[in-house]
């Protein structure tokens, strides 16, 4: 069973990869704890339905993110599952340390762009927080890791307002010179919309390589998809989402869900690209995600997914296998 066309073999649409963020991004916000156990069925969940790559964990000081505590057995859970992907946060030496003895291939750093944002999410000034993310990258490349670098609160801060793209592309450019691979702008609180996405691409896809740019957006305005299709158009092939539509920071208010990995991958598909990400497995992930947080969740397109599934995506999978 597919919900969409099956391509031609070999496939011969453009490919575009997405990340999926749920184990950090969306996990690391909630209240409850979820066991490492839970995470590592979510890790194979999400492989089965064919998600490429995953930010699996922080390795980030437990006593700030307890949710967190558990990225080394993680990260081992995800280094089963390659040739999945899976990148870790590190934020510091110690961070990055900690990365690479439990296997870590592939770390990120996250700079904020505002002054306020930096010292509520790693106590830190922008300009320490920059210093710290080159070092943290320059070290991680010297290792031989792939390198990620988030440029949070890209378009507007929870506390300094509307951030200004000249200050984004500064700041890329920075973390570029220190070695990361990729630079990945993030819609920290989801306050942004197409125009936005525009103007910032606008001003760093002239400085800074299309094909190493991606987009972490969030739905809090419910306009997630959108601006997911603006950096399309102007080429941008890197995207994160979140299962279930899971995420959010715990120091910026007002930071709602990640855009739902399943409205991605819907969006990218219909619009003719290919994400090697199969909907019905991804709804399983889904309600697997549910069931471990215990409550409902799921993108826009999730109610309709279930009707196409019958109800049960679960159910459909295996009647479809059989
Ligand atoms: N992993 C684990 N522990 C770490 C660590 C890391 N990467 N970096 C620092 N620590 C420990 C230190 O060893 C120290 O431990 P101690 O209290 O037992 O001595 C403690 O954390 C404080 O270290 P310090 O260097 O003074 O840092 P800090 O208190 O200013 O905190 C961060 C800095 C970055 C470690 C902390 O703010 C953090 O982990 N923030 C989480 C950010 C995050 O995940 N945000 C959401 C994603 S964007
Ligand atoms: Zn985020």
């Amino acid at each position: 069973m597919t919900l969409l066309p099956t391509p031609p073999t070999p496939d011969p649409r453009e490919r575009v990869v997405v990340t999926d963020v749920a184990l950090r991004d969306g996990l690391q916000n909630q209240p409850q704890h979820v066991a490492t156990a839970g995470k590592a069925a979510l890790l194979r969940a999400l492989a089965a339905a064919g998600v490429q790559s995953v930010e699996a964990t922080s390795f980030v000081s437990p006593k700030a993110v307890p949710q967190m505590a558990d990225a080394t057995a993680v990260m081992a859970e995800a280094l089963a599952l390659a040739p999945l992907r899976a990148s870790a946060l590190a934020p510091n030496l110690k961070g990055l340390e900690r990365a690479v003895a439990a296997g870590t291939r592939e770390v990120a750093v996250v700079l904020s762009c505002t002054e306020t944002m930096n010292r509520r999410n790693i106590n830190m000034s922008l300009a320490e927080a920059t210093r710290i993310s080159a070092e943290t990258l320059r070290a991680a490349r010297a290792q031989g890791l792939m390198t990620r670098g988030y440029l949070a609160v890209a378009f507007e801060c929870p506390f300094e307002g509307p951030t200004l793209p000249e200050r984004v592309l500064e700041l890329g450019l920075a973390l570029l010179a220190a070695g990361a691979d990729e630079i990945v702008v993030a819609d920290t609180i989801g306050a942004a919309g197409p125009a936005q996405v525009r103007r910032l691409l606008g001003t760093l896809v002239p400085h800074l390589p299309v094909d190493r740019l991606g987009l972490h957006l969030h739905d809090t305005r419910g306009m997630g998809v959108a601006n997911a299709y603006a950096g399309l158009e102007l080429g941008v092939r890197r995207f994160d989402g979140s299962a279930g539509g899971l995420g959010g920071c715990p120091f910026a208010p007002g930071a709602s869900g990640n855009v739902a990995t399943e409205d991605l991958v819907l969006m990218l598909e219909q619009s003719g690209f290919a994400t090697g990400i199969s909907l019905p497995a991804l709804a399983i992930a889904v309600d697997l995600a549910s069931g471990l947080l215990g409550r409902p969740l799921g993108g826009h397109c999730m109610p309709w997914l279930r009707r196409q599934l019958g109800g049960s995506p679960a159910a459909a999978l295996r009647e479809a296998r059989t």
